[in-house]
């Protein structure tokens, strides 16, 4: 079942569990794939609720979202899952299927294409309104130090920034 909620109703949960991490999932054709993020906002834009989220170069979650209109946050209400977080945080969708590895139970999505995640019940169903790759001149220097200095082969591992429109929210019972 799910219950309706308001984007504004869940911003602040949100907010406090993305500084432990929240999930970005993602499909395409039959691969469901789900990323921990600890990057995000929720707000307005164009009038619209949104939800942005940051997704380096090197994720396979890139290559999905890059392929899709949609994308899903899933959200825990109160803890975070250790296992959930290290299979989700620290393993490729590319090697493994996460829903096996971190035990995932997949809820069928109301309006959008990407399914929800019982285990973490507050649900966004976002369609991407607006991307953009960073731009390495209109960041900080001290924080490309930090973030995005080139590997030994040259490759800097950069952001791209997706704002989703929040087209459906509920908490999963
Ligand atoms: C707490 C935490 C926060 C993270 N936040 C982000 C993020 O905002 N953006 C990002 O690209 N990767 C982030 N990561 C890294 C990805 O979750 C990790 O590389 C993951 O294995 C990528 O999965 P994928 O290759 O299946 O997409 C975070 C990891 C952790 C543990």
């Amino acid at each position: 079942m799910k219950k309706d909620i308001r984007p504004e109703q869940c911003s602040v949960t949100l907010t406090e569990m993305l500084k432990k991490g929240i999930l970005l999932n993602t499909k395409r054709g039959d691969k469901f794939n789900s990323m921990v993020i600890g990057w995000g906002n929720i707000g307005t834009l164009w009038g619209k609720s949104v939800f942005t989220v940051y997704v380096r170069d090197s994720r396979f979650t890139k290559e999905m979202i890059d392929d899709t209109e949609w994308f899903t946050i899933s959200c825990p209400i109160e803890k975070i899952d250790p296992l959930i977080q290290k299979v989700c945080g620290s393993k490729s969708g590319r090697d493994i299927d996460k829903v096996k590895e971190a035990g995932l139970t997949l809820e069928e999505p109301r309006t959008g294409t990407v399914p929800g995640i019982k285990e973490y019940p507050i649900t966004l169903e976002c369609r991407i309104v607006y991307r953009q790759k960073q731009e390495l001149d209109l960041i900080p220097g001290e924080v490309i130090n930090r973030m995005y200095m080139p590997d030994e082969t040259g490759f800097r591992d950069m952001h791209t920034m997706y704002i989703g429109e929040i087209k459906d929210a509920y908490i999963i019972e």
